[in-house]
């Protein structure tokens, strides 16, 4: 089926415990209200993309076991054009995550098969960009596949929008530069400006640097536009193509008030929902793409867990209007 994104990315299995507040080195701490259940980043941002009510296909690589038959199984019920390259030297990723009461989270991740997704798998999938609008990737893959999947994109004129996340250590400024948006949080923008722009700036800093200075190393971190999303601070944008000579604009959106109890995904949430706007040609400003977006972010953190927590276009309408 023709779909208008496409998703380039990861699947992981989440293991979650609940906390009330993060381990110290070396110490042991009780958890609770242990459960197990679909995430990735990539395969989040799919499903928060397809529950917008926009076609949605997920290219990724699990492992040829139970848990990558349940990825499968899954993608399929969500209405996930699927596509997985099934491996059989290594296991579908894992993820172990800890929640603490504050909704805040930790994460590891042993990104196994989504490492070894072929960039020549991808080719053979071409098919799937013809009739696209917007192509999504993230960093869980290994960096020739994230930079197999953008070329596609550039080459069937899609939008190609780029979460950074997280930010792998051997990533360059050309890959950088074959996104059209780039979508980091706070942490890994200030990885990206302390890589890319020789430039220090403290993660929690971020949210309250003034628009002018935000503005500025944001355009020099991509040609394109960039997205930094601040949890409670809403967004900043930084619109506009420096390749295409567009005058660039910055501004920022507002986060909506919810109760957070799981952050997990918020930001797969909002990337997700983004590029499901800007595929959908009834959505004609990107400021409208970014509200969305916040709000769908907003909305996934009142629920616990990652893929299953993202909110549909509907309860997002019923919610914020
Ligand atoms: O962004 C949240 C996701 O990061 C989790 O679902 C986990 O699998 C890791 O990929
Ligand atoms: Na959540």
């Amino acid at each position: 089926m023709a779909c208008k994104v496409v998703v380039v990315g990861s699947y992981n299995q989440d293991h979650v415990w609940q906390v009330d507040r993060f381990p110290q080195p070396g110490e042991t701490r009780r958890g609770g209200g242990f459960r197990t259940g679909p995430g990735g980043k990539g395969f989040n941002q799919a499903i928060a993309c397809v529950r917008q009510d926009v076609t949605t296909a997920f290219v990724g690589a699990r492992g040829h076991d139970a848990l990558g038959d349940g990825a499968a199984a899954l993608a399929e019920a969500e209405g996930l054009t699927g596509c997985w390259q099934v491996r059989e030297d290594v296991p579908t990723g894992t993820a172990a995550i800890l929640v603490e009461a504050s909704g805040q989270n930790q994460i590891i991740v042993d990104l196994a098969a989504n490492e070894r997704l072929d960039p020549d798998f991808l080719c053979t999938q071409s098919a799937l960009f013809a009739d696209a609008r917007v192509l999504l990737a993230q960093l869980e893959n290994n960096l020739d596949a994230t930079r197999t999947a953008l070329q596609l994109g550039g080459e069937h004129e899609l939008i190609r929008v780029l979460n950074p996340a997280p930010v792998h250590p051997d990533l360059d400024a050309d890959l950088l530069g074959l996104a059209d948006v780039l979508t980091p949080n706070e942490s890994e923008f200030a990885q990206l400006c302390a890589r890319f722009l020789d430039t220090e700036v403290a993660t929690d800093d971020v949210a309250t640097l003034d628009d002018e200075r935000l503005h500025a190393l944001c355009r020099q971190l991509c040609g394109g536009s960039v997205v930094v999303t601040l949890g409670r601070h809403g967004s900043f944008v930084s619109h506009g193509d420096a390749r295409r000579g567009d005058e660039a604009a910055c501004y920022r959106v507002a986060a909506e008030t919810v109760k957070a109890i799981d952050t997990t995904g918020a930001g797969d949430a909002f990337c997700g929902a983004l590029v499901a706007g800007l595929a959908d040609e009834r959505v004609t400003r990107f400021a409208d793409a970014v509200r969305h977006a916040g709000r769908v972010a907003a909305l996934s953190t009142e629920r616990a867990g990652a893929a299953t927590a993202m909110p549909r276009r509907d309860e997002v309408v019923a919610r914020f209007g």
